[in-house]
């Protein structure tokens, strides 16, 4: 058997035999070097793969401050360096003494160059509360609004940073520059309808942020009392008015809604865990000078001075669609107040000490008012006719009508809408002809 193998392996005639094993050695030598060779260079090749994957990457985790990987915030990023964390510190100085909270605050105020948090943080400022902002400046609505917002804040004092609340890094940062006192969490995805388009910014500002943003808060040495925007949205399909907190909110009418009420529940168990002092407040339809294009009494404006034609919804039964339109300059006293009353969070070192506030309040106006009101104050505001395109409403989120109890909100926080929807419309009727420098004469 032995015989036959080697009779196979080497030839008959034994003189070549060292040759033949010579020129075989040779040759398995040449291939066994050619591919040693070629490992070789696979191997480098290989190297520099992933040396060169191992840098881009760890370039792009350096920061997500200088790129925004996220779908909904295009916008370049930039934070970090001494300058900035004077920017940052010089914004969160309080400069006041005495106040509500008790020597004054510090505040990071989340959604700071969006509608709501732009004015909360003017408010707290010229208080001398000390604030910082924080906003990832995406385009649901135009951008040059927002860095207008921004460029007027940093005018009287705020520096708002560019930034996502899901970068877990920089939250870590700001609350190792600054001890805040109090975090005000506007930044969300709002509107109702755009969840048919887009329904993963929901999930990525209103979840994941939040939950970002209150694991940064638990573990922060103090802990904040938080203070953030919930929704009417959450009454949903609720047909008891007026809607009170303590109504059942089972049955939203939208994702946004949704996801609302889970921030609600998220918030809940982090009170119940962390000790985080959390305040919750549901604005009903909030508008005003600075307010947002995405809204309708806005696009509304925009187009009744454009001579466009407007679609205003009705109700399945022909009923008209009412809101409960709520002043600006009302929702900032409600969120002051709220961080006013806002007990201490108990919390330190994600550890909880003893039981926390926490509190839901409705911000509204109490007084419905139908969307061909609406239409006719600005109208008359306007000083030209609407031309007008009613259609049934359709199932995209909206609900019919929004009407406020808030009770609870004048008992505990002093709460007193005091803006009609006539008064308001005017205030920014004016903040809109002036800030799209529109002339009447030419309707440009
Ligand atoms: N305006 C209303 O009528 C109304 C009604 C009910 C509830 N709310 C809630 O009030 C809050 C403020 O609303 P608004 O009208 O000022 O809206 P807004 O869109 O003008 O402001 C939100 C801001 O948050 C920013 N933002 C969004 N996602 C972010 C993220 N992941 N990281 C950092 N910044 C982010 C946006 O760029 C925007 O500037 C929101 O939570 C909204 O859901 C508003």
């Amino acid at each position: 058997m032995r015989l036959l193998m080697e009779e196979e392996l080497f030839p008959s005639t034994p003189g070549k035999v060292k040759i033949e094993r010579a020129h075989a050695f040779n040759r398995q030598f040449n291939r066994c070097f050619a591919s040693t060779s070629t490992m070789f260079l696979w191997t480098l090749f290989l190297i520099a793969l992933t040396v060169s994957y191992l840098s881009f990457k760890s370039f792009v985790d350096t920061g997500t401050h200088y790129f925004n990987l996220s779908a909904v915030s295009p916008s370049s990023r930039a934070w970090g360096g001494l300058q900035w964390e004077k920017h940052v510190r010089t914004s969160a100085q309080i400069r006041r003494s005495g106040g509500g909270s008790g020597g004054g605050a510090s505040v990071l105020v989340t959604g700071a160059a969006g509608f709501v948090g732009f004015h909360v943080s003017l408010a707290l400022r010229k208080r001398g509360d000390g604030v910082v902002g924080l906003d990832n400046f995406n385009s649901y609505y135009d951008p040059s609004l927002k860095r207008a917002r921004r460029d007027l804040l940093a005018k009287s004092g705020v520096f708002v940073v560019d930034g996502d609340v899901n970068d877990a890094r920089l939250l870590a940062k700001l609350f190792d520059v600054v001890a805040f006192t109090h975090v005000m969490h506007f930044a969300a995805q709002a509107g109702v309808r755009y969840a048919i388009e887009n329904p993963a910014s929901y999930v990525h500002s209103n979840v994941a942020g939040l939950v970002t943003l209150l694991e940064a808060c638990k573990s922060a040495d103090p802990q904040p009392a938080i203070v953030w925007a919930s929704s009417s949205s959450v009454y949903g399909l609720n047909d008891k008015v007026p809607f009170s907190e303590s109504d059942k909110t089972d049955r939203p009418a939208s994702l946004y809604a949704a996801t609302k009420k889970a921030g609600e529940a998220i918030t809940h168990s982090y009170n119940h865990i962390y000790g985080l002092s959390i305040t919750g407040l549901r604005f009903f339809t909030v508008y005003g000078p600075w307010g947002r294009p995405d809204m309708a009494y806005f696009s509304f404006t925009r187009n009744i001075l454009q001579g466009k034609p407007i679609t205003v919804y009705r109700g399945k039964d022909k009923r008209d669609l009412a809101r409960d339109f709520t002043y600006i300059d009302d929702i900032v006293k409600g969120c002051v107040a709220s961080l006013d009353t806002a007990g201490r969070s108990t919390g330190s070192g994600g550890k909880k000490r003893g039981a926390a506030p926490y509190r839901i309040f409705n911000l509204g106006n109490t007084s419905p008012v139908t969307v061909p009101e609406l239409v006719g104050i600005l109208e008359r505001h306007l000083k030209v006719k609407a031309k007008k395109n009613v259609v049934e409403m359709p199932g995209n989120g909206d609900v019919p009508f929004t009407h406020a109890n808030v009770s609870r909100a004048r008992a505990q926080l002093g709460y007193k809408p005091a803006t009609d929807l006539d008064a308001g419309l005017k205030r920014f009727v004016k903040w809109y002809l002036s800030y799209y420098g529109y002339n009447r004469k030419t309707g440009m």
